[in-house]
């Protein structure tokens, strides 16, 4: 190990992180999926494993690419996927960060074949997705657990439910009502979330964002 990282503040911590949308297939050629460019996630990667953390990056289908000695980009399609690829590394992590817009419904079923238009309208009928953050908050042991929410209405009380629901540490609220804010952008207004206090921050860039959000998992391990 050289020299240089045994000052940083995440060495020795393996911090797990979802990114981009997850996409549900409706026939060979066709899927259900969201517009989430995978920006945050992967922006919170490589502000992880610039302080030294141990980073394994589990994304959904993006344009992005990343590259950095400690982190393990893992590609995944499905919600399922993911859900695998995140209960086979939850064990010995040390954070897990949730940033993943995952699809929250898929096909009940998933045609063989290409759907022909025979018909004037058609139904498809949905079923729900694993909540992988739910399942981590029911397991976890020592592990640190983040998640985000996306809300309109009824932000941080919305928030709050999900901070307790899924049994997380704190949960980073992105706010739609400022312009420039949220999915697609280059852009993050948020609030952090803890059980007994949060913290608001100016909008920002996600690159900025990202570093707000691991300087609050640094001071967790050096309170
Ligand atoms: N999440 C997840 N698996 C899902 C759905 C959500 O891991 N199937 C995670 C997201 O990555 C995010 C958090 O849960 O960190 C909250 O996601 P959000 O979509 O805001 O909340 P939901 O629980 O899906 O509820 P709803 O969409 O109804 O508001
Ligand atoms: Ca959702």
């Amino acid at each position: 190990e050289d020299h240089l990282s045994k000052d940083l503040p995440l060495r020795n911590k393996k911090i797990v992180i979802t990114a981009g949308p997850t996409y549900e297939a409706i026939d060979p050629v066709r899927f259900i999926g969201n517009h989430s460019s995978g920006k945050m996630g992967f922006a919170i990667a490589l502000k992880a494993a610039e302080a030294g953390a141990e980073v394994v990056l589990i994304s959904g289908p993006t344009h992005l690419d990343i590259s950095h000695d400690n982190i393990e980009l893992k590609r995944v399609v499905s919600t399922r996927d993911m859900y695998e690829a995140a209960h086979a590394e939850f064990e010995n992590t040390d954070v897990f960060i949730a940033a993943a817009a995952v699809a929250d419904y898929r096909p009940k079923t998933v045609a063989d074949q290409k759907i022909k238009k025979n018909d004037p309208s058609l139904n498809l009928e949905l079923t729900k997705t694993e909540d992988i953050l739910a399942s981590l908050g029911a397991i976890k042991k020592e592990q640190k657990l983040i998640g985000f929410a996306l809300e309109t209405n009824n932000e941080e009380e919305n928030a709050r439910k999900k901070l307790e629901k899924k049994n997380l540490d704190f949960i980073v609220l992105n706010s739609l009502q400022d312009a420039g804010a949220g999915f697609k952008g280059d852009t993050n207004k948020i609030r952090i979330i803890y059980p007994d206090r949060k913290l608001e921050f100016d909008l920002k860039s996600k690159t900025e964002v990202a570093q707000d959000i691991i300087t609050e998992v640094i001071k967790m391990y050096h309170a």
